[in-house]
């Protein structure tokens, strides 16, 4: 923990208090502790019990801190934000983009990995409203340390306890570690989505892509402190807030944003399905319908992948191969023919893969080696593929 910077959020809640402690083990750590407290946590515990453990300013409003603007540089600052406890309130404020007060408004602004840790009353917590908005929270990457069961204040028993020191404590190391900070400061390049190839000004051929998966990465990698550009098709899915998004429709198109955009990076990630043809024509006017068949001569797209591939340099370069048969041949054949440093291959020949919720992924590196990253959302999926990426990357520096 030493030098890692956790801003810890308190809510108003009867667990407030063992944040103080969470504090105590933190600094003790080496950790840099700013911590926010609510205008309710004030009434179960001091903003001077926490300056007194981290010998720091303790913030309680957007307006009464020394400067203006203090949540854009808490946040900025932090390597990770935790808020333990959390209460309904913040959880449903999180879910939801609402922000009117320094929390709130600190936890909207966050580029950086975010953990929370419930704490409540159990009725509360097994509300379905409580139980989507963690939901909502998960599906965003965000990590929830699961309330424990136990005595709670309202002398009774049930779910709702603040999980342990133990567990929070762990949770934090788990998302510092991810990466060991590899991406810090790195510049990411990402392709997603489908690409359209128009035949006439209505008429388009595409695919199912949706762009998730890549829209995951991209979330993930700048949670991480990397530089991301997105280089987004047509999709109804909306980039992550904060990430610079390059909007293109055609193959051509996101080969000329991936050329200026991707070369050069430390990390290019090409989770696009790019169409493979095009239409030879593109009639300027709706082609008009008649009782005939129609023929549509098609033309190679340019490969982006490959030819990011031929002008390297330096970049580890990650592409995606979706196959319905002897997956891992094909991708080892795609990886080799792509100059790539590793590939993920995804199953499609299942209910998985193009516009579902849960996805299966193995990497496949240069030097031979494999890792399953198993079966899960795409949030958890891009996690784990950055991880082992990362690991990569640095033993290759
Ligand atoms: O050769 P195939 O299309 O199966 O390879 C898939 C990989 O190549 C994906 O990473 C995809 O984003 C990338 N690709 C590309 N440009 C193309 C076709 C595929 O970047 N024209």
């Amino acid at each position: 923990m030493k030098d890692t910077r956790v801003l810890l959020g308190v809510t108003g809640g009867i667990a407030a208090y063992k944040a103080a402690a969470l504090t105590s083990t933190l600094v003790q750590a080496g950790a840099i502790v700013d911590v926010i407290m609510t205008a309710e946590a004030e009434r179960f515990i001091t903003p001077l019990t926490f300056s007194s453990l981290t010998a720091r300013p303790v913030y309680t409003s957007l307006w009464d801190a020394p400067e203006r603007i203090p949540h854009i540089r808490l946040v900025r600052e932090a390597h990770v934000v935790i808020v333990a406890p959390a209460t309904a309130n913040i959880l449903g404020k999180l879910a939801n983009g609402v922000a009117d007060d320094l929390l709130s408004t600190a936890l909207l602004a966050a580029r950086i990995p975010i953990i929370v840790a419930p704490a409540m009353n159990s009725a509360m917590y097994e509300h379905p409203e409580t139980q989507a908005h963690l939901q909502t929270l998960s599906e965003r990457g965000i990590t929830i340390v699961a309330p424990e069961s136990g005595f709670l204040a309202e002398r009774e028993s049930g779910v709702g306890r603040l999980a342990s020191e133990e567990r929070l404590l762990d949770a934090i190391r788990l998302v510092i570690s991810s990466g060991n900070g590899v991406l810090r400061g790195k510049r990411v390049a990402i392709t997603a989505g489908p690409t359209r190839e128009p035949m006439d000004p209505i008429r388009h051929l595409s695919n199912a892509s949706t762009g998730a998966m890549g829209i995951a990465l991209a979330r993930e990698a700048t949670a991480r402190g990397a530089e991301v550009t997105l280089i987004l098709g047509p999709t109804a899915l909306l980039p992550p807030a904060g990430v610079r998004t390059i909007r293109v429709v055609t193959a051509q198109q996101m080969f000329d944003a991936a050329i200026a955009d991707a070369t050069g990076a430390d990390l290019t990630i090409a989770s696009a399905a790019v169409a493979d043809w095009r239409p030879a024509e593109q009639s300027a006017q709706k082609l008009k319908k008649s009782d005939a068949d129609l023929n549509v001569r098609m033309v190679r797209n340019p490969d982006i992948l490959k030819t990011l591939g031929e002008r390297k340099g330096g970049t580890f370069l990650v592409g995606f191969a979706a196959e319905t048969q002897a997956h891992e041949e094909n991708a080892l054949e795609k990886l080799r023919n792509k100059n790539l440093d590793a590939i993920a291959v995804n199953d499609v020949s299942e209910e998985r893969g193009f516009g579902t919720v849960e996805n299966k992924l193995t990497l496949l590196f240069a030097g031979g080696e494999r890792e399953e990253l198993g079966t899960g959302s795409k949030p958890l999926l891009a996690a784990r593929m950055l991880d082992a990426i990362a690991k990569r990357m640095e033993a290759a520096k």
